[in-house]
């Protein structure tokens, strides 16, 4: 099955990634069968899950009770107004807050009872994450900021470095490794932030309004960068936005409000970035 694949598919496209540009290696690179349904297994299994945040004497209920299944190679958009819960939810499910009440289980493993260790493993191990913020270290290369991650890995330097490139050359940013990430645009650091979400060859990447410091046109772009990876590569992708247009790419959306899930909607016809930049998009 081939999002079960998925990091093989990776793993092998980066040998190759050295002498390709990015459109070319998405074009080539094995792909998830478009006709398979996106993962027949979930990937992600939440049920009722609860997290509140206490501060001092009040309680503020972020996430009421949600439950969830969202399969291998889903892409899967969330939505909903500030404050609805979207990034807490989007926490628990990246391992980087637990839930309170509920279970999770996590590619089949129980995650809801992990140590704080036990979850950073996870973390490394099985997700990327990129920020509205971007993130990255301002004064460090652009190699490293990608290479960081493998560094908590315990990757050796040349190995690290190597992974890096091939990322770069992935969201097509090879000519500005030695830039520092200070000196790019916002799509330029967007694209860097994937690339470091990447380089430990994640099942997932969760993406917390990763169009939100962009102009209409890069934000296209990089969803085209998305997309590709989710359906060329068999990518899981969550992305909580607020744009209604960004939403459109992704083959789920979810809205939430008041921490509970309002809607659940399939996308069998979702947007293609590819076609809306012209004549050819940048990545
Ligand atoms: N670390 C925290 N401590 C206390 N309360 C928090 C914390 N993080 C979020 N909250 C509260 O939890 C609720 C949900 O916040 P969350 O950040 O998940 O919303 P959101 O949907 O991501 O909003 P936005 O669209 O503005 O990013 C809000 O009422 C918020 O004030
Ligand atoms: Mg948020």
């Amino acid at each position: 099955m081939a999002p079960a694949n998925s990091r093989c598919h990776t793993a092998a496209y980066l040998k190759t990634s050295k002498t390709m540009g990015i459109s070319a290696l998405l074009k080539t690179a094995p792909t998830t069968k478009r006709n398979q349904t996106p993962g027949d297994f979930p990937l992600i299994d939440v049920r009722d899950v609860y997290k509140t945040y206490h501060i001092g004497e009040v309680s503020v209920p972020a996430v009421r009770g949600v439950t969830l299944t969202i399969n291998h190679g889903e892409m899967l958009a969330i939505m909903g107004p500030s404050g609805s819960g979207k990034s807490t939810l989007m926490h628990v499910l990246g391992c980087l807050d637990r839930c309170d009440q509920g279970t999770y289980l996590l590619d089949g493993i129980d995650v809801t009872r992990m140590s704080k260790s036990q979850l950073s493993a996870i973390r490394n191990k099985k997700l990327g994450f990129v920020f509205q913020s971007f993130n990255l270290l301002p004064r460090t290369t652009v190699l490293d900021n990608v290479a960081l991650p493998l560094s908590y890995a315990g990757v050796r330097r040349k190995e690290r470095r190597r992974r890096a490139a091939a990322m770069l050359e992935l969201v097509g940013l090879s000519d500005r490794s030695h830039h520092h990430s200070n000196q790019l645009s916002g799509g330029q650091k967007q694209r860097v932030a994937i690339a470091r979400s990447l380089v430990t060859n994640p099942v997932l990447l969760l993406a917390d309004e990763p169009t939100g410091n962009l102009d209409s046109k890069t934000g296209v772009e990089i969803m085209a960068l998305m997309q590709g990876l989710n359906q060329q590569n068999g990518l899981t992708i969550i992305l909580v936005t607020h744009e209604p247009d960004i939403a459109d790419y992704a083959n789920r959306t979810i809205a939430v409000r008041d921490g509970l899930i309002e809607f659940d909607r399939r996308n069998s016809n979702a947007k293609q970035a590819r076609s809306a930049t012209s004549p050819n998009p940048s990545i």
